[in-house]
């Protein structure tokens, strides 16, 4: 696997950052994560407006021509289905300080790891899913590589037997340990708003424009814990795992247990949507 890494690209074995770097020290850092069909990046230019407000939030300014860069890792590692991975972090410095140095020289990596795109519908299977307390920081929009809290979350559903946790801050779903939740009642599509409680995912927004074009209401609301366990179908979606349906939910099956109608219709347009980016419409 080639990466890149301040400037220049090279084999990942030979990728190293020292050890005094902040992200490395403090987490002191944003990421960002495309996913890319057949060569072809998926809202590429959402993604980098998102990093670039990511590293506005943590006061980092960085010079780099991310097209140039994603485009030439895209290539260097074959241009098939690929998730490209881009972490900045505000690099090394001589001494541990938390306040932020002078000078900053920041470290700028990025990686493309192979990925397996949802290509049958029919083979998807629900996941089963815990609702937990949101007990992370009030600035979710930033998408920083301080990952502790969802990390944690990920294996506390893990450790419930569940694929995923649905958070819940004061009595409201605000989003997944890794990815945003839709919930379906009433042919009605409910998603948290964008705001510091989630980050706003590119997924999602695209989703919420595929089904408002299939004709459905969308509601950008924080949905209720009577309105989760209420839901026709619930559904995760983030860049590497798409639109996801969750049929059991703190060990019960939501509505029938069965994967909903709306969640096919809307991953029947993704599809599309990923079709068309590939022959290039
Ligand atoms: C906390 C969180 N919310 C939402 C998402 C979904 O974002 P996107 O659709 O841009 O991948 C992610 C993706 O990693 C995430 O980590």
């Amino acid at each position: 696997m080639s990466v890149y890494l301040n400037g220049a690209f090279m084999p990942v074995e030979e990728a190293q950052v020292s050890v005094l770097d902040r992200g490395f020290l403090f987490g002191d850092g944003v990421y960002e994560v495309i996913p890319v069909y057949a060569g072809k990046p998926l809202r590429l230019e959402q993604h980098l407006q998102r990093l670039q407000q990511s590293l506005d939030a943590i006061k980092l300014t960085v010079q780099e021509d991310w097209v140039a860069i994603v485009t030439d890792l895209i290539e260097l590692n074959g241009g098939g289905n690929l998730s490209v991975y881009l972490q900045i972090t505000r690099g090394a410095e001589a001494k541990r300080d938390h306040a932020l140095p002078e000078s900053v020289f920041p470290t700028i990596f990025a990686m493309a790891n192979p990925f397996t795109p949802v290509q049958d519908l029919d083979a998807v299977k629900g996941i089963k899913a815990i609702t937990v307390e949101d007990n992370r920081w009030l600035q979710c929009f930033i998408k920083s590589i301080c990952l502790q809290p969802n990390v944690l979350l990920k294996q506390q559903a893990s450790e419930a037997g569940a694929q995923d946790a649905i958070l819940m801050r004061d009595g409201l779903v605000t989003e997944a340990a890794a990815a945003n939740v839709f919930i379906v009642k009433d042919r009605i599509v409910y998603t948290a708003p964008k705001n510091h409680l989630i980050l706003g995912g590119i997924t999602r927004d695209l989703v919420l424009e595929l089904v408002r074009e299939a004709g459905f209401e969308v509601r950008e609301e924080s949905a209720s814990r009577e309105l989760l366990e209420a839901a026709d179908e619930v559904w995760i979606s983030s860049s590497t795992r798409e639109i996801v349906p969750v049929t059991e939910l703190d060990g019960k099956p939501v509505a029938n247990g069965e994967i909903g109608p709306i969640w096919y219709t809307a991953m029947q347009h993704y599809q599309t949507y990923k079709q068309q980016l590939i022959a290039g419409e």
